[in-house]
């Protein structure tokens, strides 16, 4: 069975292995994404934010706990949301039940509007950026993480996959659809250079502000060698634009 969106994560076996993988204090997702991610959201001390495809709200504590005056969490999957809710419950953050494509944004509400890798499983990107611009006041930013472009382009090393000490790319500039084996199940997510990201951003009326592919930073990591191995490949591309 193919799981597009957030149904994968409505697998109960699937949804509690992710979790435990994805809050691994040594997870990639700790030690090089969310610092580069962080670095460039900078202070949120009094910003309405909003997370698209938010998970299970720990992000949204994090940065409630940091001062942001509004935490809206928009999410698909109601295992997720359920989560969320139970993480977020006695702070101000709201968890709205809903996939990115049908929510009703509202119009120029947000300072700041993130996303953590969930904008890899939306298929018609362009509409989405449309509403968040829209819904940012005329200082907000937009900052989002994908997953690279380099890993998204072809399933081949996907499969059979151990620890990534190299990766095939291929069908770079055939952007689209992949089904990709993962955590036991096939998972839809669309692959786009950075190129095309960078277009529909335009189009939707954002300026690039930056660009990070997230350098691993050695004092990140407990070990030399895990270090080493993950300035091999890259996994995740960061997007910070403004209006
Ligand atoms: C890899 S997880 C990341 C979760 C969270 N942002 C984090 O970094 O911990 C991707 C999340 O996006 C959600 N998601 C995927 N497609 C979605 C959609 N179309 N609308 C809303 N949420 C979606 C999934 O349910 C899942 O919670």
């Amino acid at each position: 069975m193919e799981y597009k969106g957030s149904m994968a994560y409505d697998n109960d076996a699937f949804f509690e292995n992710y979790l435990t993988r994805r809050n691994r204090e040594t997870s990639p997702n700790n030690s090089i994404e969310k610092p580069a991610l962080l670095e460039l959201i900078g202070d949120v001390t009094d910003k309405r934010v909003l997370d698209l495809g938010c998970g299970d709200g720990k992000f949204g504590y994090e940065l409630i706990d940091q001062g942001c005056s509004v935490y809206d969490g928009v999410e698909g999957s109601t295992n997720m949301v359920g989560k969320a809710r139970e993480t977020l419950a006695g702070t101000c953050g709201n968890v709205y039940h809903s996939t990115m494509e049908k929510w009703d944004y509202p119009t120029e509400r947000y300072d700041l509007v993130i996303s953590r890798l969930a904008l890899h499983y939306i298929e018609e990107l362009l509409p989405i950026f449309k509403k968040v611009y829209d819904s940012l006041q005329c200082d907000g930013s937009f900052v989002f993480s994908v997953q690279h472009p380099v890993l998204t382009s072809s399933i081949k090393s996907a499969v059979n996959s151990g620890k990534k000490t190299d990766w095939i790319v291929d069908d770079y500039f055939a952007t689209g659809k992949r089904v990709e084996p993962w955590i036991d199940q096939q998972v839809v997510k669309y692959h786009r250079t950075i190129e095309e990201y960078f277009r529909l951003l335009v189009q939707a009326g954002f300026t690039i502000e930056y660009i990070s592919e997230c350098t691993p930073r050695s004092e990140l990591f407990d070990s030399k060698e895990e270090y080493q191995r993950r300035k091999r490949i890259p996994l995740f591309l960061v997007f910070s634009c403004n209006l």
